[in-house]
Protein backbone atom coordinates (compact mmCIF):
# COMPACT_ATOMS: atom_id res chain seq x y z
CA UNK A 1 0.00 0.00 0.00
CA UNK A 2 1.21 3.69 -0.84
CA UNK A 3 1.92 5.68 1.90
CA UNK A 4 1.54 8.88 -0.07
CA UNK A 5 -1.18 10.65 0.64
CA UNK A 6 -4.07 11.42 -2.35
CA UNK A 7 -6.40 13.93 -2.39
CA UNK A 8 -4.41 16.62 -0.99
CA UNK A 9 -2.26 20.06 -1.85
CA UNK A 10 0.93 19.77 -1.96
CA UNK A 11 3.76 22.34 -2.31
CA UNK A 12 5.46 22.20 -5.93
CA UNK A 13 7.72 24.84 -6.37
CA UNK A 14 8.32 28.19 -5.64
CA UNK A 15 6.56 30.84 -7.97
CA UNK A 16 9.92 32.11 -8.63
CA UNK A 17 10.85 28.37 -10.64
CA UNK A 18 7.89 28.75 -12.86
CA UNK A 19 8.54 31.60 -15.78
CA UNK A 20 7.72 31.18 -19.49
CA UNK A 21 9.83 28.32 -19.83
CA UNK A 22 8.43 24.59 -19.30
CA UNK A 23 9.39 23.39 -16.04
CA UNK A 24 8.96 19.52 -14.86
CA UNK A 25 8.76 18.14 -11.45
CA UNK A 26 7.24 14.92 -9.87
CA UNK A 27 4.60 14.92 -7.42
CA UNK A 28 3.59 11.96 -6.01
CA UNK A 29 4.64 9.80 -8.37
CA UNK A 30 2.99 12.30 -11.30
CA UNK A 31 5.58 13.65 -13.42
CA UNK A 32 4.01 17.17 -14.08
CA UNK A 33 4.69 20.02 -16.24
CA UNK A 34 4.16 23.40 -15.12
CA UNK A 35 4.56 27.02 -17.15
CA UNK A 36 2.76 30.37 -16.98
CA UNK A 37 0.45 31.82 -19.03
CA UNK A 38 1.25 35.43 -20.85
CA UNK A 39 -1.02 36.59 -18.25
CA UNK A 40 1.23 35.23 -15.44
CA UNK A 41 -0.81 32.76 -14.37
CA UNK A 42 0.71 29.14 -13.06
CA UNK A 43 -1.10 26.15 -15.26
CA UNK A 44 0.09 22.29 -14.69
CA UNK A 45 -0.55 19.74 -16.95
CA UNK A 46 1.24 15.58 -17.43
CA UNK A 47 4.66 16.04 -18.35
CA UNK A 48 4.25 13.13 -21.15
CA UNK A 49 2.91 13.95 -24.76
CA UNK A 50 -0.07 11.95 -25.59
CA UNK A 51 1.51 10.36 -29.14
CA UNK A 52 4.87 8.66 -27.62
CA UNK A 53 5.58 10.16 -24.33
CA UNK A 54 8.26 12.67 -24.82
CA UNK A 55 8.73 15.01 -22.10
CA UNK A 56 7.17 18.42 -22.39
CA UNK A 57 9.34 19.88 -19.82
CA UNK A 58 12.66 18.94 -22.30
CA UNK A 59 14.11 20.53 -24.27
CA UNK A 60 13.00 21.10 -27.45
CA UNK A 61 9.55 21.35 -26.03
CA UNK A 62 8.83 25.01 -25.91
CA UNK A 63 5.82 27.55 -25.46
CA UNK A 64 4.55 29.35 -28.16
CA UNK A 65 2.29 32.45 -26.46
CA UNK A 66 -0.31 29.86 -24.27
CA UNK A 67 0.48 27.18 -26.12
CA UNK A 68 2.97 24.10 -25.31
CA UNK A 69 4.53 22.59 -28.57
CA UNK A 70 6.11 18.93 -28.24
CA UNK A 71 10.24 19.07 -28.64
CA UNK A 72 9.59 15.32 -30.61
CA UNK A 73 6.88 15.35 -33.32
CA UNK A 74 5.33 18.82 -32.62
CA UNK A 75 2.09 17.88 -30.78
CA UNK A 76 1.02 21.26 -29.54
CA UNK A 77 -1.49 21.77 -26.40
CA UNK A 78 -3.09 24.81 -24.71
CA UNK A 79 -3.20 25.87 -21.48
CA UNK A 80 -6.02 23.38 -20.54
CA UNK A 81 -3.56 20.35 -21.92
CA UNK A 82 -5.84 19.97 -25.05
CA UNK A 83 -4.51 19.36 -27.88
CA UNK A 84 -4.63 22.00 -30.42
CA UNK A 85 -2.58 20.94 -33.49
CA UNK A 86 -1.06 17.61 -34.58
CA UNK A 87 1.62 17.51 -37.26
CA UNK A 88 0.61 16.33 -40.92
CA UNK A 89 -3.49 16.44 -40.73
CA UNK A 90 -6.04 19.06 -39.84
CA UNK A 91 -8.20 16.38 -37.39
CA UNK A 92 -6.74 16.13 -34.01
CA UNK A 93 -8.25 13.08 -32.40
CA UNK A 94 -10.95 13.84 -29.73
CA UNK A 95 -9.14 12.11 -27.07
CA UNK A 96 -5.54 14.09 -27.58
CA UNK A 97 -5.61 15.61 -24.24
CA UNK A 98 -2.88 15.98 -21.24
CA UNK A 99 -4.06 15.36 -17.66
CA UNK A 100 -4.47 18.97 -15.84
CA UNK A 101 -4.26 19.64 -12.21
CA UNK A 102 -5.64 22.48 -10.00
CA UNK A 103 -2.84 24.71 -9.46
CA UNK A 104 -2.89 27.78 -6.55
CA UNK A 105 -0.47 30.23 -6.17
CA UNK A 106 -0.13 31.01 -2.31
CA UNK A 107 2.37 32.22 0.10
CA UNK A 108 5.14 32.57 -2.43
CA UNK A 109 4.62 28.55 -3.27
CA UNK A 110 3.08 27.15 -6.27
CA UNK A 111 0.54 23.98 -4.83
CA UNK A 112 -0.84 21.59 -6.60
CA UNK A 113 -3.55 18.93 -6.30
CA UNK A 114 -3.15 15.48 -6.45
CA UNK A 115 -5.85 13.69 -6.47
CA UNK A 116 -9.57 13.61 -8.27
CA UNK A 117 -10.38 16.91 -9.18
CA UNK A 118 -13.20 17.53 -8.33
CA UNK A 119 -12.38 17.22 -4.67
CA UNK A 120 -9.87 20.14 -4.55
CA UNK A 121 -12.42 22.69 -3.62
CA UNK A 122 -13.45 21.09 -0.54
CA UNK A 123 -9.56 20.45 0.89
CA UNK A 124 -8.52 23.59 2.56
CA UNK A 125 -4.89 24.73 1.31
CA UNK A 126 -2.76 25.74 4.71
CA UNK A 127 -1.07 28.91 5.22
CA UNK A 128 1.84 30.87 5.37
CA UNK A 129 1.78 34.47 4.95
CA UNK A 130 4.78 35.41 6.49
CA UNK A 131 6.53 34.54 3.29
CA UNK A 132 5.38 37.00 1.17
CA UNK A 133 3.78 39.70 3.76
CA UNK A 134 5.01 43.06 4.72
CA UNK A 135 7.05 42.79 7.69
CA UNK A 136 8.92 39.63 7.00
CA UNK A 137 12.10 38.87 5.09
CA UNK A 138 12.53 35.78 3.77
CA UNK A 139 15.44 32.88 3.07
CA UNK A 140 14.13 30.00 1.07
CA UNK A 141 15.48 27.26 -0.88
CA UNK A 142 14.88 23.18 -2.05
CA UNK A 143 17.03 20.09 -1.08
CA UNK A 144 16.53 17.04 -2.38
CA UNK A 145 16.00 14.19 0.12
CA UNK A 146 16.42 10.69 -1.10
CA UNK A 147 14.37 9.40 1.91
CA UNK A 148 10.57 8.74 1.70
CA UNK A 149 8.55 12.02 3.07
CA UNK A 150 7.60 10.36 6.71
CA UNK A 151 11.36 10.32 7.60
CA UNK A 152 11.50 13.45 7.09
CA UNK A 153 8.02 14.43 9.33
CA UNK A 154 9.54 12.85 11.98
CA UNK A 155 12.95 14.73 12.02
CA UNK A 156 10.96 17.89 12.24
CA UNK A 157 8.41 16.78 14.81
CA UNK A 158 10.90 15.94 17.30
CA UNK A 159 13.91 19.09 17.41
CA UNK A 160 15.66 17.50 20.06
CA UNK A 161 18.06 16.07 17.35
CA UNK A 162 18.81 19.82 17.41
CA UNK A 163 21.24 18.80 20.33
CA UNK A 164 23.33 16.27 18.15
CA UNK A 165 22.52 16.79 14.60
CA UNK A 166 22.74 20.85 14.37
CA UNK A 167 25.55 20.99 17.39
CA UNK A 168 27.37 24.43 16.37
CA UNK A 169 24.17 25.50 14.24
CA UNK A 170 21.32 25.44 16.28
CA UNK A 171 21.39 22.76 18.76
CA UNK A 172 22.06 23.92 22.21
CA UNK A 173 21.91 20.80 25.11
CA UNK A 174 18.76 23.00 26.44
CA UNK A 175 16.95 21.67 23.54
CA UNK A 176 17.11 18.50 24.74
CA UNK A 177 16.80 18.41 27.51
CA UNK A 178 13.86 20.57 27.91
CA UNK A 179 10.20 18.37 27.93
CA UNK A 180 7.69 19.15 25.51
CA UNK A 181 4.13 19.46 25.41
CA UNK A 182 1.85 18.23 22.27
CA UNK A 183 -1.38 18.80 21.26
CA UNK A 184 -3.52 17.44 18.83
CA UNK A 185 -6.49 19.28 17.13
CA UNK A 186 -7.92 15.94 16.02
CA UNK A 187 -11.24 18.37 13.73
CA UNK A 188 -8.61 20.76 12.00
CA UNK A 189 -5.89 17.85 11.63
CA UNK A 190 -2.86 19.71 12.98
CA UNK A 191 -0.57 19.09 15.59
CA UNK A 192 1.06 21.24 18.32
CA UNK A 193 4.65 20.76 19.70
CA UNK A 194 6.10 23.06 22.44
CA UNK A 195 9.26 23.62 24.13
CA UNK A 196 9.37 26.59 25.96
CA UNK A 197 13.33 27.00 27.04
CA UNK A 198 13.92 29.89 30.08
CA UNK A 199 17.60 29.90 30.33
CA UNK A 200 18.82 28.61 27.01
CA UNK A 201 22.19 29.12 25.12
CA UNK A 202 22.04 31.46 22.18
CA UNK A 203 23.29 28.99 19.04
CA UNK A 204 25.27 31.08 16.45
CA UNK A 205 22.25 30.57 14.09
CA UNK A 206 20.29 33.27 16.39
CA UNK A 207 23.28 34.94 18.32
CA UNK A 208 24.78 36.31 14.99
CA UNK A 209 21.55 37.19 13.33
CA UNK A 210 19.79 39.03 16.51
CA UNK A 211 22.81 40.46 18.00
CA UNK A 212 21.81 39.21 21.42
CA UNK A 213 24.84 38.39 23.62
CA UNK A 214 24.66 36.32 26.55
CA UNK A 215 21.77 33.37 27.63
CA UNK A 216 18.00 33.97 25.85
CA UNK A 217 14.49 33.28 26.18
CA UNK A 218 13.70 30.53 23.64
CA UNK A 219 10.67 29.01 22.44
CA UNK A 220 9.77 26.69 19.41
CA UNK A 221 5.87 26.29 18.82
CA UNK A 222 5.75 24.01 16.55
CA UNK A 223 2.16 23.85 14.20
CA UNK A 224 2.07 20.94 11.68
CA UNK A 225 -0.76 20.77 8.77
CA UNK A 226 -0.56 16.90 7.55
CA UNK A 227 0.56 15.88 4.92
CA UNK A 228 2.46 18.67 3.72
CA UNK A 229 3.07 21.98 5.93
CA UNK A 230 5.35 22.38 8.80
CA UNK A 231 5.53 25.97 10.70
CA UNK A 232 8.26 26.04 13.42
CA UNK A 233 6.65 29.78 14.93
CA UNK A 234 10.07 30.75 16.85
CA UNK A 235 10.75 33.38 19.25
CA UNK A 236 14.17 34.67 21.02
CA UNK A 237 14.81 37.28 23.64
CA UNK A 238 17.19 37.81 26.28
CA UNK A 239 16.66 35.64 29.45
CA UNK A 240 14.08 37.07 31.57
CA UNK A 241 12.16 39.15 28.35
CA UNK A 242 8.98 38.11 27.81
CA UNK A 243 5.71 39.19 25.69
CA UNK A 244 3.48 41.98 27.20
CA UNK A 245 0.08 41.42 28.35
CA UNK A 246 -1.64 41.97 25.33
CA UNK A 247 0.31 40.44 23.36
CA UNK A 248 3.01 42.30 21.52
CA UNK A 249 6.18 41.83 21.96
CA UNK A 250 8.25 44.28 20.95
CA UNK A 251 11.56 43.06 22.67
CA UNK A 252 11.43 39.25 21.23
CA UNK A 253 12.82 38.36 17.57
CA UNK A 254 10.27 36.30 15.61
CA UNK A 255 11.30 33.31 13.15
CA UNK A 256 8.84 31.54 11.13
CA UNK A 257 10.40 28.54 9.73
CA UNK A 258 8.37 27.02 6.87
CA UNK A 259 8.88 23.40 6.05
CA UNK A 260 6.89 21.81 3.10
CA UNK A 261 7.18 18.37 2.51
CA UNK A 262 6.37 17.09 -1.02
CA UNK A 263 6.51 13.41 -1.80
CA UNK A 264 8.67 13.29 -5.33
CA UNK A 265 8.37 9.32 -5.17
CA UNK A 266 7.19 6.65 -2.43
CA UNK A 267 11.12 7.04 -1.56
CA UNK A 268 12.12 10.36 -2.43
CA UNK A 269 11.21 14.07 -1.37
CA UNK A 270 11.60 17.63 -2.32
CA UNK A 271 12.67 19.00 1.31
CA UNK A 272 11.00 22.89 0.64
CA UNK A 273 12.41 25.05 3.21
CA UNK A 274 11.91 28.81 4.50
CA UNK A 275 13.31 31.32 7.14
CA UNK A 276 11.15 34.14 7.48
CA UNK A 277 12.53 37.36 10.00
CA UNK A 278 10.99 39.95 11.74
CA UNK A 279 14.13 42.01 12.22
CA UNK A 280 16.66 42.95 10.46
CA UNK A 281 14.52 43.15 7.81
CA UNK A 282 16.98 45.33 5.08
CA UNK A 283 20.41 43.15 6.27
CA UNK A 284 21.67 41.44 3.74
CA UNK A 285 24.56 40.13 5.47
CA UNK A 286 21.70 38.46 7.77
CA UNK A 287 19.76 37.50 4.86
CA UNK A 288 22.91 35.69 2.69
CA UNK A 289 23.87 33.74 7.01
CA UNK A 290 20.47 32.72 7.57
CA UNK A 291 20.20 31.46 4.12
CA UNK A 292 23.40 29.70 4.29
CA UNK A 293 23.13 28.60 8.16
CA UNK A 294 19.59 27.11 7.43
CA UNK A 295 20.82 25.70 4.46
CA UNK A 296 23.56 23.83 6.20
CA UNK A 297 20.98 22.78 9.00
CA UNK A 298 18.80 21.34 6.02
CA UNK A 299 21.99 19.63 3.97
CA UNK A 300 22.91 17.88 7.82
CA UNK A 301 19.51 16.36 7.65
CA UNK A 302 19.64 15.20 4.26
CA UNK A 303 22.71 13.47 5.07
CA UNK A 304 20.95 11.50 8.08
CA UNK A 305 17.61 10.83 6.70
CA UNK A 306 19.43 9.43 3.55
CA UNK A 307 21.17 6.59 5.61
CA UNK A 308 18.24 6.54 7.34
CA UNK A 309 16.12 5.60 3.92
CA UNK A 310 18.85 3.17 2.95
CA UNK A 311 18.64 1.47 6.35
CA UNK A 312 14.87 0.75 6.07
CA UNK A 313 15.28 -0.57 2.49
CA UNK A 314 17.44 -2.96 3.01
CA UNK A 315 15.91 -4.34 6.63
CA UNK A 316 13.16 -7.05 7.05
CA UNK A 317 9.74 -6.57 7.78
CA UNK A 318 8.76 -6.25 11.75
CA UNK A 319 11.56 -4.17 12.90
CA UNK A 320 10.83 -2.91 16.39
CA UNK A 321 11.34 0.79 17.10
CA UNK A 322 11.17 2.33 20.66
CA UNK A 323 9.83 5.49 21.48
CA UNK A 324 9.54 8.26 24.22
CA UNK A 325 8.30 10.79 24.73
CA UNK A 326 9.77 13.14 22.53
CA UNK A 327 8.15 10.97 19.82
CA UNK A 328 4.99 12.18 20.93
CA UNK A 329 4.65 14.92 18.21
CA UNK A 330 5.55 12.82 15.48
CA UNK A 331 3.67 9.77 16.45
CA UNK A 332 0.85 11.65 16.53
CA UNK A 333 2.29 12.89 12.87
CA UNK A 334 2.41 9.59 11.49
CA UNK A 335 -1.07 8.74 12.78
CA UNK A 336 -3.16 11.08 11.56
CA UNK A 337 -1.33 10.85 8.10
CA UNK A 338 -2.00 6.81 8.00
CA UNK A 339 -5.84 7.80 8.15
CA UNK A 340 -5.24 10.40 5.26
CA UNK A 341 -3.80 8.00 3.47
CA UNK A 342 -6.71 5.29 4.10
CA UNK A 343 -9.14 7.56 3.27
CA UNK A 344 -7.40 9.09 0.08
CA UNK A 345 -6.57 5.46 -1.39
CA UNK A 346 -10.84 4.66 -0.41
CA UNK A 347 -11.94 7.36 -2.75
CA UNK A 348 -9.30 7.35 -5.59
CA UNK A 349 -7.97 3.22 -6.83
CA UNK A 350 -4.35 3.69 -6.51
CA UNK A 351 -2.12 3.75 -9.81
CA UNK A 352 0.39 1.04 -9.83
CA UNK A 353 1.55 2.78 -12.76
CA UNK A 354 1.78 6.36 -11.60
CA UNK A 355 3.17 4.81 -8.17
CA UNK A 356 5.49 2.62 -9.13
CA UNK A 357 8.46 5.31 -10.41
S1 LIG B 1 6.09 12.46 -28.70
FE1 LIG B 1 5.23 14.41 -28.64
S2 LIG B 1 4.72 14.79 -30.67
FE2 LIG B 1 5.52 12.79 -30.74
FE1 LIG C 1 17.14 19.00 11.63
Amino acid sequence: MTSIVRNQWYVAAYGREIGREVFGRTICGESILFWRREDGSVTAMSDRCVHRRFPLSEKPSHLVGDTVVCGYHGFTYDADGKCVAVPGQTRVPRTARLKSYPVVEQDSFVWVFIGDDDRSDTVPIPRAPWLDQEGYTTVSGMEPLAARASLLVDNLMDLSHETYLHGGYIGTPEVANTPITTEVDEDAQVVYVSRHMDDADCPPFYAKSTGIQGRIVRWQDIEFHPPCLYLLHSRVAPVGVLPNEDGTDPNGFHVEVVYAITPETEHSTHDFWAVARDFALDDEGVSDFLRESNRTVVLQDVVALDALERVLAGEPDGYQELSINIDTGGLAARRIIAAQAAAGAEQVPESPAALAR
